[in-house]
């Protein structure tokens, strides 16, 4: 059973630019949304993979940043092996249909939905906390957020949206929205979607016993040289104890976040050296660094290769975005002959 629950089903996954990804976002995200995708397609599944960068001009104004931002994040799921002939990878800015979408939802789209979505009320809370008025600074596209993002989870027919926990929200939002709408038109000219959440993704630790987050200043860069990643991972906190004082590896840092990255061997090897005040700090921090180069060289020379030959990742994104199309101008038709009777 377990093992085809993808035969049929379209995956749909959206990802912001924001920017060069870190060991947390790597391992949290990136590569298990990449590896679901095989999963999916490998059992006859569909797997959509897009760039939400209409969701992005809400917070980035600048265009050269946007456009920056797009070409990592386009880069980045390639080199991490997204296959872009199997999979639909694309551009949300690519495909017209979606912003029509999104106007016929907003007819069906309950204004409470917005005022409880959380990507709303964390933003009114910092308001409310830095003694100003509730909405300030907050654009309408901010406000409407989840009806765009259902438009490109309801555009494809998509039965399964793998999010983290702060998108389990949105895609209910999706499915109220679709199950209004075919409740009110008496038939299903929206597939209902599901998400789902996978509790053992990976939380990982950053460099200061934190969860690793660009908020927290407290990231193990990736895409970035050699000497970028060490100066992080030498940066680790540590204790002035001694080499030869047996430590339990629990309370150690870098055994926490090599627990993410090492193989079983590896983990033995440094739980033990510890265990046995073999291994100094030094020395560990070189496994966990030796550990995360060798897990992304390929991909950063790959990275590297997109980058500076971004023309060819174009012409991806545009032919993804052609394959896509079709799909979301149907549903598009569907809801139109719909709403107007025609
Ligand atoms: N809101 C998602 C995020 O911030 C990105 C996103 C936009 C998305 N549209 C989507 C995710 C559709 C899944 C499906 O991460």
């Amino acid at each position: 059973m377990e093992s085809f629950m993808f035969e049929n089903k379209t995956v749909l996954t959206g990802v912001k630019p924001t920017g060069k990804p870190h060991l947390g976002n790597y391992l949290g995200a990136i590569k298990p949304a990449i590896e679901l995708g095989k999963e999916a397609l490998s059992q006859g599944g569909k797997h959509y993979m897009f760039i939400a960068d209409y969701h992005a001009i809400n917070a980035e104004k600048n265009p050269a940043v946007l456009n920056e931002m797009t070409k990592e994040i386009a880069c980045i799921y390639l080199a991490c092996g997204l296959d872009p002939k199997k999979s639909y990878f694309y551009r949300q800015s690519d495909i017209p249909e979606i912003p029509e979408i999104t106007t016929i939802l907003y007819a069906y789209t309950p204004k409470g939905f917005m005022n409880k979505a959380h990507a709303y009320k964390a933003a009114v809370d910092k308001n409310r906390e830095a003694g100003k008025p509730d909405d300030d600074g907050i654009n309408m596209g901010l406000y409407t957020y989840p009806t765009l993002m259902a438009a490109d989870i309801l555009a494809y027919d998509s039965d399964i949206v793998p999010v983290g926990k702060d998108q389990v929200q949105h895609v209910e939002i999706a499915r109220d929205i679709a199950g209004a709408i075919n409740a009110h038109y008496g038939k299903e000219l929206l597939k209902l979607p599901t998400y789902r959440f996978d509790e053992n993704v990976a939380v990982v630790a950053g460099i200061d016993g934190r969860k690793m987050s660009k908020s927290y200043g407290n990231v193990i860069p990736l895409f970035e040289d050699d000497k970028a990643i060490k100066k992080a991972i030498f940066s680790i906190k540590t204790d002035s104890r001694p080499m030869e004082e047996p430590k339990n590896p629990d309370e150690i840092l870098v055994y926490e976040i090599y627990k993410s990255i090492a193989t079983p061997e590896q983990l033995q090897e440094m739980g033990d050296g510890l265990r046995q005040g073999k291994l100094g700090y030094g020395y560990i921090k070189n496994m966990l660094l030796d550990a995360v180069v060798n897990e992304i060289k390929d991909a950063r020379e790959k990275y590297n290769y997109y980058m500076a030959h971004f023309n060819e990742v174009e012409e991806m994104l545009l032919e993804g975005a052609e394959k896509a199309r079709p799909v979301a101008k149907a549903t598009l038709k569907r809801l139109k002959d719909a709403v107007f009777g025609r």
